[in-house]
């Protein structure tokens, strides 16, 4: 058995996600290998927003009264720790529903017209892919940067797919299929030199690895809390102050406004602009406590855990005669996230044996259909890791399709 250097208490993390402690189908301990999809969330997250509403609920940033204080509070809080947490400064942070919601509003907002060109990627997650299809409203062209057979992205065409018309570059930081990492720094230099700006999808890169808006340059950020053993219902939007500034409103009515006239309202200046409505603090709360906890852990030690597992997964997946990994099969630039196919058994198969085993993992296209399409599969099977897993569950799943593979009777 090789060794893997790891800096993680895995054991002492365990114990603070209570779901870990359950079992399942069977009576089979869970086996959660469904991170990517959503983290599980650890008590401390869960005190944040049960000492929240039994103690300070009140509408954020409306009341004179002291609870309501205290909920501003929390919420700008929140706002200050996660913007700490990305290099970024506090008023550059928007609160969204979720990274989807952070991509539609700037997908929304951007005044593209036609003749402007947006660049997207063959390795996008539909949430930064569909919204993009508003270029057939505005006019704007939609490129796209393809991917290698290996799960890379294709980069020698950079130069020529980013023209003058470029507006914006919208790329993953890291591939939810894949786990394939794109040189997000290289192309967002590329895309400046054109004057375009760079939009990063961090919904798979935030949780997993420390990440710095300013070492990236990149314009945007998109990146959601559940993801990151956070709450439902909260994502975030990184936005460079300049451009915030100038961008209007996507969605509105309360809180947003400076003046309302019964003839039209003029806006707050950023973030406020764009955080219609009571905020959502419990789940601020639960976000800044799921940073505390990362910060604490330390996110170089969380992605040299991640890459740990990854390893291990790679090897045992590669020992299975009839497994084929998606993407790159090797830890260099990639992360844990570990798609594969499985001859002659259909993923939702391999999927639903391994759930009878208590292993959880997701399957079908993972939101990510073109790149399934320019891989040449029709769906996969997905594992995700986090820092809560180990390398015994590792061995679990590749046990787990071992036996799927003989319960199927396919090729081993
Ligand atoms: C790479 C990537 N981008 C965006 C999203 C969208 O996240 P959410 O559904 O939380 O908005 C996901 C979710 O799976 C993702 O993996």
């Amino acid at each position: 058995m090789r060794a893997f250097p790891d800096h993680l208490d895995v054991e002492a993390i365990r114990a603070d996600f209570p779901a870990l402690a359950r079992t399942v189908r069977n009576g089979n301990p869970l086996i959660y290998l469904d991170s990517g999809a959503t983290s599980q969330k650890p008590v401390q997250v869960l005190d944040a927003e049960r000492s929240f509403y039994e103690l300070h609920n009140a509408a954020a940033h409306r009341g004179t009264h002291l609870l309501g204080e205290e909920a501003t509070d929390v919420y700008e809080g929140a706002r200050a720790k996660v913007a700490a947490f990305i290099g970024a400064e506090a008023g550059e942070v928007v609160f969204t529903k979720n990274a989807t919601e952070a991509i539609n509003l700037v997908a929304y907002t951007m005044k593209a017209s036609p003749g402007d060109e947006i660049l997207i990627t063959e390795m996008e997650h539909h949430a930064n892919l569909v919204p993009w299809h508003l270029c057939e409203r505005t006019g704007a062209t939609l490129r796209w940067l393809s991917v290698t057979p290996d799960g890379r992205l294709e980069l020698d065409d950079l130069d020529r797919m980013i023209t003058g018309r470029t507006k914006l570059v919208a790329v993953t930081h890291q591939s939810n299929v894949t786990g394939t990492i794109p040189p997000v720094a290289e192309i967002a230099r590329a895309a400046h030199d054109k004057g375009a700006l760079l939009l990063a999808d961090a919904a798979q890169s935030v949780p997993h690895q420390a990440v710095d808006v300013a070492a990236l340059g990149v314009d945007f950020l998109a990146f959601s809390g559940h993801k990151m053993l956070g709450p439902y219902g909260i994502g975030v939007l990184f936005g460079r102050a300049g451009l915030l500034e100038a961008m209007p409103p996507f969605l509105t009515g309360g809180s947003m406004i400076e003046m309302v006239r019964m003839e039209g309202s003029t806006f707050l200046p950023p973030p406020q602009r764009f955080e219609p409505g009571v905020p959502p603090v419990a789940e601020a709360a639960g976000l800044g406590a799921a940073v505390d906890y990362l910060s604490a852990l330390g996110m170089d030690a969380v992605a040299a855990h991640e890459e740990s597992l990854t390893a291990h997964a790679l090897d045992a997946l590669r020992e299975i005669n009839g497994v084929h990994i998606l993407g790159p099969d090797t830890t260099k630039d990639r992360g844990g996230a570990v798609a594969f196919e499985v001859e002659g058994v259909h993923p939702h198969d391999v999927g639903q044996v391994l759930d009878e085993l208590g292993v959880a993992v997701r399957t079908g296209h993972h939101c990510a259909w073109p790149l399934h399409r320019a891989l040449g599969v029709q769906a996969s099977t997905r594992a995700t890791f986090y820092v809560y897993n180990t390398h015994a569950e590792v061995d679990a799943l590749a046990d787990g399709i071992r036996y799927a593979q003989r319960f199927f009777g396919a090729r081993q």
